[in-house]
């Protein structure tokens, strides 16, 4: 079996380092946009509560035992179970989880593709000016509509993951992260400012707050679950290998705490921005994908400096998703660098036209292929249901099983006490990780299923 600690890995320069990695790969699309559409297709304030329930009963101990699974192997997530279990059916959650970050990448490179066209799109003002949401609406549709240029940004965004993921994580991943993301937060906060002091904008603050319970379905619930799963980079993996480059000596709860808490505050900064817009504008909340891109740039067309604040804001996004990007690349590549022997570079390149190939019909979803559908869905959708409603909610849970179950929770705790860190929620996490986190993910299935 291959060893974890090959030259061919690599480790964080630090613990600050590691968490900025780690927020990074959370941070991104999942945040900005989709977790306002899907709060906005779902009815607001409830769905917030819910998804906040499954951040903190779910996501957190999830979290926590990814990081542990991978300090402790200092393997990706195939790897990771079968050192642990040697010759198992366990390590299908590793496979699973290769499978979920091939799939996620492949649409989420089109949409980074936007983000990035977007900002070229502000630096030459023409997607700026706009006297209304539907206009920018108009503007955006005829954007992913059009093959060429949809093909182009996406590939653009997947060369770039490229380049940074064949650095390795060190120079690549880490340094991205460090100042990135809290300029990020502080644009945030400004556009949060000029949207809440929009004529009518406390109509969206009451729909994104407030909670209307009759708009809760065990279908609405399913997909906060999965947003959880998504936004938190859980039930993949990810955060399984990201774990595997840690060092002993840090505290794998705080680092587990942080996170979440930085990935949770960025989501609900961007849905108060994005709600009060939205009603003091008149647009219908349950837009769908093109929410965000139709919303942000009709702000930005009204406030003074606008067209910096798109170049900036836009800018940002790209680096948040690109972050995120290659995290779940990380987990295609380490696969192939751990358990088949490739050199880095074989492997990303590899696995990135491959990805990239398979994303193309997620790309013409808008456009050239947005009648092919199934069940009323388009292969866009399919792809990005089928990885975050199920594939990583059953990895995560399964995760959960394993290390509260086989591994066992024991084995757990003294990963992360190592080097006399002292595990205070010990007993609490156990029982989340062995109890809650597996039933709720269980029934939240089988309420969606029956
Ligand atoms: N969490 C990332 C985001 O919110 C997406 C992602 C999902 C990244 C799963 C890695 C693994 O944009």
């Amino acid at each position: 079996m291959a060893t974890g600690n090959n030259n061919q890995r690599g480790f964080w320069a630090s613990r600050l380092g590691f968490v900025l990695a780690a927020s990074g790969s959370a941070i991104g699309l999942g945040n900005v946009w989709k977790f306002p559409y899907i709060t906005g297709e779902n009815g607001g304030g409830a769905f917030v509560l819910i998804y906040l329930l499954c951040i903190a009963a779910v996501g957190l101990p999830i979290m926590l035992a990814e990081f542990t699974l991978g300090r402790k192997t200092n393997l990706n997530p195939v790897g990771a179970f079968q050192a642990l279990k040697p010759g198992s059916p366990w390590v299908g959650i590793g496979f699973m989880g290769v499978a979920a970050g091939f799939l996620i990448l492949s649409f989420y490179g089109v949409v980074g593709g936007w983000t990035i066209a977007y900002v070229v799109k502000s630096i030459t003002r023409s997607a700026l000016n706009f006297q209304s949401p539907a206009e920018a609406g108009d503007f955006f549709s005829t954007f992913i509509g059009n093959t060429e240029e949809i093909l182009f940004y996406h590939a653009l965004f997947m060369a770039i993951c490229m380049v940074i993921v064949i650095k390795g994580v060190h120079s690549g991943i880490e340094r991205a992260c460090d100042i990135l993301m809290p300029t990020l937060f502080v644009i945030l906060l400004g556009l949060m400012i000029r949207s809440l002091t929009l004529p009518g904008a406390m109509e969206g603050v009451r729909f994104y707050l407030y909670p209307d319970f009759s708009k809760l379905s065990p279908g609405v619930v399913l997909v906060a679950l999965g947003q959880a799963f998504f936004s938190l980079s859980l039930g993949m993996g990810a955060m399984l290998t990201y774990g595997s480059y840690l060092s002993e000596r840090e505290n794998l709860t705080s680092c587990a705490v942080y996170v979440v808490i930085f990935d949770t505050m960025i989501a609900l900064l961007v849905g108060m921005v994005i709600f009060p817009a939205v009603f003091a504008m008149g647009l219908e909340p349950a837009e769908g994908p093109s929410l965000v891109f139709s919303v942000l740039p009709t702000v930005f067309s009204s406030m003074p400096m606008g067209g910096v604040v798109a170049v900036i804001f836009f800018a940002l996004l790209v680096i948040a998703a690109l972050t995120s990007g290659i995290s779940l690349l990380e987990v295609v590549v380490a696969y192939f660098i751990d358990q088949k022997g490739w050199p880095r570079q074989k492997a990303v390149l590899f696995a990135s036209l491959v990805i990239f190939a398979f994303g193309v019909p997620s790309g013409l979803s808008f456009g050239a292929m947005k009648d092919v559908t199934f069940m009323d869905m388009t292969f866009f959708d399919w792809v990005d249901n089928i990885a975050s409603n199920y594939l990583l909610p059953l990895g995560g849970m399964l995760m959960a099983v394993f290390v509260g179950w086989v591994w066992g929770t024991r084995a757990a705790h003294e990963e992360i006490e190592k080097h006399e860190t002292r595990f205070h929620w010990a007993d609490q996490w156990s029982f989340l990780i062995r109890f809650v986190t597996p039933v709720a993910v269980m029934l939240v299935f089988l309420a969606h299923f029956f």
